[in-house]
């Protein structure tokens, strides 16, 4: 069995080493270096790879994405059709984002910002502690990410709201579905966490319309992907004072340009596409247990519907 990796961003020397403890039967192939004949490749597990080059590979049987998100594959306009795509969907890449939004969302609703401008400035001042359970935070995307965040959220206390495509029932969460559901569930977000995969329907969808459903002096965690916000609209709500903080991980270009209004913006917060990133101990687990099943002939875990994008 063959596998080629592609990836300008992920470690092949950890990758081979977990996913060689995993399955050392498994030939590891670095693209393109290591690659001397596409035929006979059986796996690519694969980020942002170069437009047009999975067709090459005659002989696929599945390519693993090395994160959840799949825009950077469905984006490609000759991507194999009839190739089954497997979304990542891993223990510690959940643990992590879990991390992130539980991060944000206590450091704004417990003001922290102000507490660390304080402290550098020698200030000794204590603010109104807001409860907890009257804190509305709202999940756009119920998913294995913003799901794992809502159960968390709302087991310490806060009051958790989220919005999918379908129905949904998730305990202590209020759950919203589609369009219909979006203004009221935006109506009662405080701290408003974006977790959509990036389709045709999703991008653009933090814009002026649904920011203005929020209520004054709202929070934008994103931390999914950059098109999901249109910058200009963004940052007019947070000019006008209409919102008050944003923490945003991901762009429409990165690396972040160093000229973006949001790098030096007082309101916002920039991570570099941090919130959860892919760790090879624990995702080589999840690939090679989908391997397994490819070889038992049986499909694979997490395969992505392409009439639906994620
Ligand atoms: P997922 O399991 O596929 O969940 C996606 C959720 O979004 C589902 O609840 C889905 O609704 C909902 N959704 C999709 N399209 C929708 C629409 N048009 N309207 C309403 N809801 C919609 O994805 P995931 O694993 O949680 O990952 C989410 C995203 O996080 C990834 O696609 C990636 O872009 C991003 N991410 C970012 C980082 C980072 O470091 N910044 C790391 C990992 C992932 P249904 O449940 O009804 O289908
Ligand atoms: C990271 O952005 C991922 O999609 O896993």
């Amino acid at each position: 069995m063959k596998l080629v990796f592609m990836s300008h961003e992920d470690k092949a020397s950890l990758w081979r080493e977990w996913l060689g403890k995993e399955m050392p039967g498994l030939q590891f192939l670095q693209w393109p270096g290591e690659v001397e004949d596409k035929a006979g490749i059986d796996y690519a597990l694969v980020w942002k790879p170069e437009k047009g080059l999975l067709r090459t590979f005659p002989d696929l049987k599945a390519i693993f994405s090395l994160g959840a998100g799949v825009d950077h594959l469905f984006s490609d306009p000759e991507l194999p059709e009839g190739v089954p795509v497997v979304r990542l969907v891993d223990r510690a890449l959940t643990q992590g984002m879990t991390e992130y939004v539980l991060y944000w969302t206590i450091h704004y609703h417990r003001r922290m910002a102000d507490y660390l401008r304080q402290a550098e400035d020698g200030v000794w001042q204590q603010h109104l502690q807001a409860d907890t359970k009257f804190r509305r935070v709202g999940i756009l995307g119920l998913g294995e990410l913003g799901g794992d965040a809502a159960r968390k959220l709302a087991s310490l206390g806060f009051d958790v709201a989220g919005w999918s495509r379908g129905p949904k029932e998730i305990e202590g969460v209020t759950c919203h579905h589609c369009g219909e559901g979006l203004p009221a569930f935006l109506a009662r977000t405080e701290i408003l966490i974006c977790l959509l995969p990036l389709t045709e329907e999703t991008r653009g969808i933090v814009n002026a319309e649904t920011l203005s459903h929020l209520p004054d002096q709202a929070y934008v965690i994103n931390c999914a992907r950059g098109p999901h916000v249109v910058d200009a609209d963004l940052l007019a709500a947070l000019d006008s004072g209409r919102l008050a903080a944003a923490t945003l991980d991901v762009f429409h270009a990165e690396p972040l340009p160093a000229d973006h209004p949001y790098w030096n913006h007082p309101k916002v917060t920039v991570t570099p596409h941090m919130a959860s990133l892919t760790v090879p101990s624990s995702a080589a687990e999840y690939v090679a247990e989908n391997i397994r099943r490819v070889e038992r002939g049986e499909a694979p875990r997490n395969i992505v519907d392409p009439s639906k994008g994620y």
